[in-house]
């Protein structure tokens, strides 16, 4: 099964909206594979946001996403990647639509919420770099 990253961004978890973004994924029918709060070291911000590295903002963005405590999940189910990015919706909250993630409650590009992996390889390089094998639960649904 497909299987995307998911993170609830510094200003989402600071604002209350784990559960709000869990519960989405939930009742969209997708599968929670793997989650933990976790405060980011610069070394793996700089991994993780490496396509990003000659951008006038990285520092900003590195700086940002090690203030405060993430919450980094993995999600699974049929075309996860590309609905996980519609349910986010525009990286620019100011462009995001009403009923996505980011237009109901982002305030800035820079502190949008969330992030989540844009393509299968993106998904694949984030969830290893995020998680290691033994913690994602590979599971069928029973009931
Ligand atoms: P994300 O999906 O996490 O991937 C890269 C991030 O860079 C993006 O969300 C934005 O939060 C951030 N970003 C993009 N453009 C800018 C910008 N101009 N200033 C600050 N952050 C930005």
């Amino acid at each position: 099964m497909e299987k995307t990253f998911i993170m609830v961004k510094p200003d989402g978890v600071q604002r209350g909206l784990i559960g709000e973004i869990v519960s989405r994924f939930e009742k969209k029918g997708y599968q929670l594979v793997a989650a933990k709060l976790m405060t980011v070291s610069k070394e793996l911000a700089e991994k993780h946001y490496a396509e990003h590295k000659d951008k006038p903002f990285f520092g900003e963005l590195v700086d940002f996403i090690t203030s405060g405590p993430v919450f980094a999940m993995v999600w699974a189910g049929n075309n996860v990647i590309a609905t996980a990015r519609q349910m986010m919706g525009k990286t620019n909250p100011a462009d995001a639509l009403p009923g996505t993630i980011r237009g109901d409650y982002g305030i800035s590009v820079g502190m949008n919420i969330i992030h989540g992996s844009d393509s299968p390889e993106s998904a694949e390089r984030e969830i290893a770099l995020w998680f290691n094998e033994e913690d994602l639960n590979n599971y069928e649904k029973t009931i």
